[in-house]
């Protein structure tokens, strides 16, 4: 096509707005990034090595704990803390049905059974007083997620396992960098599990996790799972897995992980625009961050009634949007077996029917969120 034809395709549609844009950042990080990856290559140190021993420093630094050990994604380190606890076969885990599957799939993996407590519909978090009603003879954690990137409320939870003995595990896959009440996400718990899927905040260019802990005999079993269950080459003390963070994911996320204050920080002053901006707009429900907490905006995710009319007419504006998540874990087919009907997590089935995420990453412009919130403004019902 012509220089002619090519200015005409341009005007004819309004540039996509992306949920979220990974090519965005990798720009801003590009000469770094290889660089990184070519000292990996060039250094043949593939597995495990000082790529991840240096990453996993950093991480434990930035999140303010004692120990952080990279493993394969955060449904691993999931599964590994659940292991490292001592979690298994005849227990229960409590957490919520409105969160990513791998949350509950981790817990079935470690043999225990996943128990659902119902949400604070404001927050989209987990309700102490709904935990409470689920604590049996069986439960031995509490596993809160920290949805969108907003803490959970960690002291009642605190409260609740002191008082029934039980584990506390933060599903911080969405959270790089909250704070509850001052204290980075990670610190609160008995240990931590965070996910570096591309998309999240910190997200490595393919899968990857960590777990994060300040009690050192959790984070040596975790080590020890993460690795053929073994401390020494050749020597298995126990069965474990292959689950290491591999070193190339280690060296990019190094590299990222120097920017994640800087882009939290920009997550959050986005979110402020969309905050005012939507707040004269009938009918939008904007998310709610509580006073003592420090969100990092993983997802920004709206209420609204007539949710997927609405974002049909934003694809046609070419706008981008998310459902973070429209079926509720209860009611998946894969969970079936539970037997929790429609009607059993009222507000969980209720955010799934109404959440819309709209579009947020920390290199978007003022614009882009105006051109959002004035087709937001045209099509709300
Ligand atoms: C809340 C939550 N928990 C666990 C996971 C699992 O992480 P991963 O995809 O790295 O296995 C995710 C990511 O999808 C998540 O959002």
């Amino acid at each position: 096509m012509n220089s002619e034809g090519n200015k005409m395709e341009k005007t004819a549609t309004a540039e996509k707005i992306r949920l979220v844009d990974l090519d965005a950042q990798y720009q801003t990080i590009r000469e770094e990034v290889w660089s990184a990856m070519k000292d990996v290559i060039e250094n043949s140190s593939f597995v495990l090595g000082r790529h991840v021993k240096g990453f996993e420093g950093s991480f434990a630094r930035f999140c303010n704990t004692r120990f952080a050990t990279g493993v394969a994604s955060g449904t691993d380190a999931l599964v590994l803390a659940l292991k490292a606890l001592g979690i298994g076969p005849g227990d229960e885990v409590i957490t919520v049905p409105n969160t990513a599957f791998p949350t509950a799939e981790a817990v079935t993996l470690s043999g225990a059974n996943a128990v659902f407590a119902d949400i604070k519909p404001e927050t989209f978090n987990i309700d102490p007083a709904e935990v409470k009603k689920k604590i049996t003879k069986k439960t031995r954690a509490i596993m809160p997620v920290h949805l969108y990137g907003q803490p959970a409320q960690m002291d009642e939870l605190k409260e609740l396992c002191q008082a029934h003995n039980l584990m506390l595990i933060e599903d911080a896959a969405q959270a790089h960098g909250a704070e509850y009440k001052g204290q980075r996400v990670g610190t609160i718990g008995n240990v931590a599990c965070f996910s570096f899927y591309p998309s999240k905040n910190l997200g490595a260019y393919g899968d990857g996790g960590a777990v994060v802990t300040n009690d050192e005999r959790i984070a040596d079993k975790v080590r020890m799972l993460r690795n053929h269950g073994r401390h020494e080459k050749y020597c298995h003390e126990i069965e474990g897995y292959n689950s290491r963070l591999d070193a190339l994911q280690a060296a990019i996320l190094s590299v990222k992980l120097k920017y994640l204050d800087e882009w939290n920080e920009k997550r959050r002053q986005h979110a402020q625009h969309y905050d005012k901006l939507l707040s004269s707009v009938k009918n939008v429900t904007t998310p709610k961050v509580l006073d003592e907490v420090k969100s990092v905006y993983h997802v920004y995710a709206v209420r609204v009634k007539d949710r997927d009319l609405l974002r049909r007419k934003l694809k046609e504006e070419n706008i981008d949007t998310g459902i973070h998540y429209p079926i509720p874990l209860h009611l998946q087919p894969a969970l079936a077996y539970l037997g929790l009907g429609k009607g059993s997590f009222p507000k969980a089935e209720e955010a799934a029917s109404e959440v819309l995420s709209l579009p947020l990453y920390p290199e978007m412009t003022n614009e882009q969120i105006e051109t959002i919130v004035d087709a937001l403004k045209q099509h709300v019902k």
